[in-house]
């Protein structure tokens, strides 16, 4: 029988190094590894494809999707100042459907009928890669054999030392650890018990927090939403990200601890850090409030939340997603400025902004001399908005004793 092909999403950690073994047993098929830089950092990637190969993959793919995540997926997040629950930054949940796009052309590119990735059968990542495989290209199969064919953790050490596979089972984290260049998120272990306060040791993207530190001033200048300079100097999404995630990561900025509501129906303990997203939504979502009319933004807030649900449930590749992402990019044009911000012991806080597009008016909004407000039209307004109010309240104290 012919062999099958199967394309590996591939991370270059102990799970996904056995099942290249494992799917080639199992599967009767050749392996092609497929690993994407998405800015996550540490390894060399060069490291990581030859590790694929000599773990037995057929062929060994390196992918560098650092710009395109950044402007193509962390860019929109931006825009819609996307925080799940109000403070995840999404960080997973963007490099899932780029990855999947990828491992998409790569299967179609070495004539493979199967996808595989190796999440377990309890996350969000797994529902994310198979819904956007899915929408790309319904014709690939996908196997996770984490979830689908009993590849436990120990499973997976026994089989590494029997096959002598060059990876060093000793080394692997007690957490379950993904990150990219929007952030870093750390789950498992003693974490899960939500009692237990993280520990220094479970960050990477940012040091302690540290109140006696010297802060640091950083200018970042928008342009339509998008961020285009740093203290003056132009930059690239990517480049605004990596700046502010060392600089942001200095101060402790983005450090966020949480229980988390999955798709799937569990709640998780979450620990992440995001100096960088959290420094930029910060700064974006005030240049927003000087330059984007009331309604707008009121709408927008909706529309941003809608948006960050779609994204963290797996649907990036819908008509839905794609049609909110014309109207927040409608929204933003004018949310052009300057904002100062200062990074210092565990905060990014905004200390000023300005904008050719500003609404803010001195002139209306002013107590002082030059006032040009006339506070008279303030009482008819008044009058007129409450009416209806007044009456039902009216009503309501005779036919339902004043509740
Ligand atoms: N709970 C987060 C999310 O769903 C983070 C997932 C991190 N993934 C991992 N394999 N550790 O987006």
């Amino acid at each position: 029988m012919a062999k099958n092909r199967v394309v590996l999403a591939y991370s270059g950690g102990l799970d996904t190094s056995v099942a290249i073994g494992w799917l080639a047993k199992d599967l009767n098929a050749d392996v092609i590894a497929v690993a994407a830089d998405v800015g996550q950092g540490g390894e060399n990637m060069e490291v990581i494809r030859q590790r694929a190969l000599d773990c037995g993959a057929v062929e060994s793919v390196v992918l560098d999707l650092k710009d395109e995540f950044a402007k193509e997926y962390c860019l929109p997040a931006l825009k819609a100042n996307a925080l799940y629950m109000d403070r995840y930054p999404v960080v997973s949940s963007l490099s899932r459907p780029l990855i999947s796009k990828h491992l998409v052309t790569e299967a179609q590119r070495h004539k493979a009928t199967i996808v595989s990735h190796g999440c377990t059968g309890k996350g969000n990542d797994q529902v994310r890669f198979e819904v956007s495989i899915g929408a790309l290209d319904s014709s690939l199969d996908i196997v996770a054999p984490v979830r689908d064919s009993g590849m436990t953790r120990d499973k997976a050490i026994a089989f590494a030392s029997e096959n002598n596979l060059p990876i060093d089972v000793n080394k692997k984290s007690p957490y379950s650890i993904d990150q990219n260049v929007w952030g870093r998120a750390i789950e498992t272990g003693f974490l899960e018990d939500i009692w237990n306060a993280p520990i220094e040791d479970i960050y990477s993207y940012t040091s302690a927090p540290n109140a006696s530190s010297a802060p640091d001033e950083v200018l970042i200048s928008f342009k339509d939403g998008v961020p285009v300079a740093i203290d003056g100097k132009p930059v690239s999404m990517l480049e605004a990200i990596m700046q502010l995630n060392t600089r942001a990561g200095a101060h402790g900025v983005g450090r966020i601890d949480m229980v988390e509501d999955r798709l799937v129906g569990i709640k998780s303990r979450e620990v992440y850090e995001a100096p960088g997203a959290i420094a930029l939504i910060t700064a974006h979502q005030e240049l927003a409030n000087v330059t984007m009319e009331r309604e707008l933004a009121r709408f927008k807030r909706g529309v941003d939340q809608r948006w960050t649900e779609l994204v963290y449930d797996g649907l990036w590749f819908t008509p839905l997603r794609r049609a909110l992402d014309s109207f927040i990019n409608e929204a933003e044009i004018g949310v052009t400025g300057d904002i100062r911000m200062e990074l210092h012991a565990g905060k990014a806080t905004v200390t000023g902004r300005r904008s050719e597009q500003s609404l803010y008016s001195f002139d209306l909004a002013t107590y002082d001399t030059g006032d040009t407000f006339d506070q008279s039209m303030a009482k008819g307004f008044i009058e007129i908005f409450g009416m209806t109010t007044k009456l039902a309240a009216e009503r309501d104290r005779k036919y339902r004793n004043g509740n």
